[in-house]
């Protein structure tokens, strides 16, 4: 068991940023900003949803929908993940309605259904930075600091991916992982 010591130091060696698609990332779960419906949508919902199949479609009507900031797993299904984590970012509207702490959960409540299924690899979207409105600053900053702190506490989460979907997302989370 390694010490909060040791493991906090190598919590950045377990986190990578990279550009791509997160239909295509071969990981233990990847996350869908979904929406409260969990009926798929647009975005990083639809591509996923797409990729995925119709089962996804039809074990997501089993779930009966999710809150904003919380989260629920799936099988992936056509994927190369082996499950979807659904978890529902908040909607922008100003910064003064809760959202920092909303969005803090879904990457929260993301690591802790990963942890508690098992998985040791995950991959996230940039959660409400799209159709959301969430600024994406704000939205990474917040990103990088939940996953830091959660790998601080759990060493069986063994790396996480923040997949970006262009170089300007890419960029601010490098920048926000000091690299
Ligand atoms: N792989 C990785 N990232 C992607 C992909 C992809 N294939 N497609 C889009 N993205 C990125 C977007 O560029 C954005 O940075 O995912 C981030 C989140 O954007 P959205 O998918 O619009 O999600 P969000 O802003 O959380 O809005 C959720 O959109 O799709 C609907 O049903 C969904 O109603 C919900 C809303």
């Amino acid at each position: 068991m390694t010490t909060p010591q040791t493991s906090d130091t190598n919590v950045d060696a377990r986190i990578e940023v990279i550009q791509g698609d997160i239909t295509e990332q071969d990981v233990d779960a990847i996350v869908n900003a979904a929406n409260s419906s969990l009926l798929g949508g647009g975005g990083v919902d639809g591509a996923i949803h797409r990729a995925a199949g119709r089962q996804l479609l039809e074990e997501c009507r089993t779930l009966g929908g999710c809150p904003t900031g919380e989260a629920k797993i799936t099988r992936g299904y056509h994927l190369p993940a082996r499950h979807v984590i659904h978890t529902v970012g908040p909607v922008w509207r100003g910064g003064e309605h809760g959202e920092a702490e909303l969005l803090a959960n879904c990457y929260r409540n993301s690591l802790a259904l990963a942890a508690q299924h098992g998985l040791r690899t995950v991959a996230f979207p940039a959660i409400s930075t799209g159709i959301y409105g969430y600024p994406l600053d704000e939205a990474t900053a917040i990103a990088v600091r939940e996953t830091r702190a959660f790998l601080a506490t759990h060493p069986d989460i063994e790396h996480v991916t923040f997949i970006c979907f262009g170089p300007h997302a890419y960029q601010t989370y490098l920048r926000a992982l000091g690299r």
